[in-house]
């Protein structure tokens, strides 16, 4: 790992808690890392085990799902489906040989601005301790292999 490596994070966020928790974040100028692009979804039980691995083979260091805490769901149950969807991925990415840290599930209330934040910058730590993604790099080399 070089000490200039910058993580790409991909943040799904619920509509309901998680990005309205990112809005006020940066309606009271709490600052969290640029390296979380967020993508904003209307149920974390919206986002499918695909949806992660195709983030992480698009580039992404690491993935979080961001929803509402348990019993807070728009959708009932959205959250805890997804909850399960991550604990799948993260089995799958170990029997592939991949840290299963680079995924992970959060839940927040819409009000909890600092914990967005909080949650953006440690997590963004925790991947840039554990180095680029083997899963970016074989995507990539693939398709250097591919063009050539
Ligand atoms: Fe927020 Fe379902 S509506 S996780």
């Amino acid at each position: 790992m070089t000490d200039t490596f910058e993580p790409e994070i991909v943040a799904f966020c619920c509509h309901y808690c998680a990005y309205t928790a990112a809005d006020m974040a940066g309606s009271k100028r709490i600052s969290y890392p640029p390296n979380v692009k967020i993508i904003r979804v209307p149920c974390t039980g919206k986002v499918d085990a695909i949806h992660i691995m195709k983030a992480l083979e698009k580039g992404a260091d690491g993935v979080y799902v961001a929803g509402c805490l348990e019993g807070d769901c728009h959708f009932k149950t959205g959250n805890i489906r997804a909850a399960h969807r991550v604990l799948r991925v993260q089995a799958l990415l170990e029997e592939i040989g991949v840290e299963p840290q680079r995924v992970e599930m959060i839940t927040m209330s819409a009000g909890m601005g600092e914990r967005f934040a909080k949650t953006a910058r440690d997590f963004t730590e925790k991947i840039r301790q554990l180095g680029p993604s083997p899963v970016t790099t074989a995507a990539r080399d693939s398709r250097r292999r591919a063009v050539s």
